[in-house]
């Protein structure tokens, strides 16, 4: 069997370019393993590479962390390479070192290499966190090639690399950073993942805009993409594997700032639910992977001193606003043409599904007619006719809003046939026409 070492394409056949990914000089002759702790040979013709046993092929991941493990599962694969990416200072560096503390052992040690940060500012760092496992070990580092060079006696099973932005590759023109370097540098390390039964974990950073290092570029390439996302500035973060190549993806982790380190976000509920009795605010319930969680849509409408009114959206696209707000105008007939229009999700997490619609009309309305809207529950899609459309799943969301105590509930008049609860209140809409009516009536 024949494996391309690019993109882990298997064929029977040796070819000099691999049909899959299309690169040169890739697919290299994998033999079976024939038993625990025998040495494992691959290579190509007349060129014999000897790998190092394969005794264990996973590290156990210690359960500190549910959040953590229920993305990335129990156990960190040996021999695999994954990307953890995420905006600056959202908290990669933070969850690796934490990682890092709850798995580093004696027969596991851990290596910390860092680019980024020079041995005092990590020490200072793994001191402000209180790590003090003996087994992690750090390396500052720039240069893959002599990165490698030290790694290659193959004593850590486990090995960070922060961040795979600022390393350097000396076969690779270009500028640390660059497309160019960053795909030489993965692929080094996914080459050296693999050689020495080694779990590489790459940190990147990506804009908020472009995903310059991001997973897309390096997508292909790595066994799992690992996503951190959140504003940095506020307290809730998500963690999302984009690509698994050993567990599945529909788990989200979902973690609170704490002041050292990420802490499991246990009931994100409790601080919602709390804290929204505003005036303006709409709860809804969005599904993240497979995961029902509430989130807070917050809106403010203002008359306008522009010619053009503004409309601004965090964590939600601008373009799904101004699609709402048409909808609205037409089918609701309420104009918010002379009016400011600010959208905000609480605690920064981002939505996309059309689930969420109701949710943002409610909120706008809310603002706009100067209704509270207590502590209900919006779920409904809004079509470009102004009819609310079914929500997928909505089962599973109503059961977590009954568990969340919630007492009214909106939802679309063709799922009506999932009323019947004691103890709350489901009140169904057909169009954006009876949503503003009913809350015209508040
Ligand atoms: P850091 O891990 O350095 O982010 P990244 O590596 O993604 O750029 O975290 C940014 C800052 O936030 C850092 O000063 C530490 C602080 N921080 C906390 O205080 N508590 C936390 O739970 C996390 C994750 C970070
Ligand atoms: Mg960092």
């Amino acid at each position: 069997m024949f494996s391309c070492t690019h993109c882990h394409h298997s064929q029977l056949k040796w070819s000099g370019q691999c049909p899959q990914c299309g690169q040169w000089n890739t697919l290299l002759e994998q033999e079976e393993i024939k038993s625990v702790g025998r040495i494992k040979v691959a290579g190509k013709k007349g060129d014999v590479v000897h790998l190092r046993p394969r005794s264990t092929s996973h590290t156990r991941l210690p359960v500190e962390s549910v959040e953590l493990a229920g993305v990335l599962g129990w156990w960190l694969v040996r021999g695999s390479l994954t990307l953890l990416s995420g905006e600056p200072g959202i908290g990669k560096s933070t969850l690796t070192l934490q990682l890092a503390q709850w798995c580093a052992s004696e027969k596991n040690p851990v290596l910390y290499v860092s680019g980024e940060e020079g041995e005092e500012q990590i020490a200072g760092r793994a001191h402000r966190l209180g790590v003090v496992n003996p087994h992690i070990h750090f390396l500052h580092g720039e240069v893959v090639e002599d990165i490698i060079a030290t790694l290659q006696s193959g004593m850590y099973p486990i090995v960070i690399v922060d961040s795979v932005s600022v390393m350097y590759s000396n076969s690779q023109g270009g500028a640390s950073g660059g497309m160019a370097q960053i795909r030489s540098i993965a692929e080094t390390f996914m080459h050296f993942a693999k050689k020495t039964n080694t779990a590489v974990i790459l940190i990147g950073h990506v804009t908020k805009d472009g995903d310059l290092a991001g997973p897309k570029t390096l997508e292909h390439l790595v066994d799992t993409v690992l996503f951190l996302e959140g504003d940095r500035y506020q307290s809730y973060r998500i963690l999302r594997a984009m690509k698994n190549r050993f567990w599945p993806t529909d788990a989200i982790g979902l973690f609170e700032m704490g002041e050292k380190w990420l802490l499991d976000l246990k009931n994100p509920a409790d601080s919602i639910l709390k804290t929204s009795a505003q005036v303006w605010s709409a709860l809804t319930i969005a599904l993240e992977g497979n995961r029902p969680v509430i989130m807070e849509i917050e809106a403010l409408t203002h008359s306008t001193r522009f010619p053009y009114p503004k409309r601004s959206a965090r964590w939600i696209s601008t373009q799904k606003i101004e699609l709402l707000l048409a909808a609205t105008a037409k089918f609701g007939r309420i104009n918010l043409d002379t009016d400011d229009v600010y959208i905000n999700v609480s605690h920064g997490l981002s939505v996309g599904e059309p689930a969420v619609d109701l949710a943002i009309v409610a909120a706008l309305l809310s603002s706009d007619q100067r209704k509270p809207l207590n502590h209900a529950l919006f779920l409904g899609e809004i079509s470009l006719t102004g009819v609310i459309k079914p929500v997928a799943q909505l089962e599973k969301r109503l059961e977590e809003a009954k568990k969340l105590g919630f007492q009214t509930i909106h939802i679309p008049a063709v799922q009506s046939r999932l009323q019947s609860t004691k103890g709350v209140s489901i009140i169904t809409h057909e169009s954006i026409a009876s949503l503003v009516q009913w809350i015209k009536n508040v």
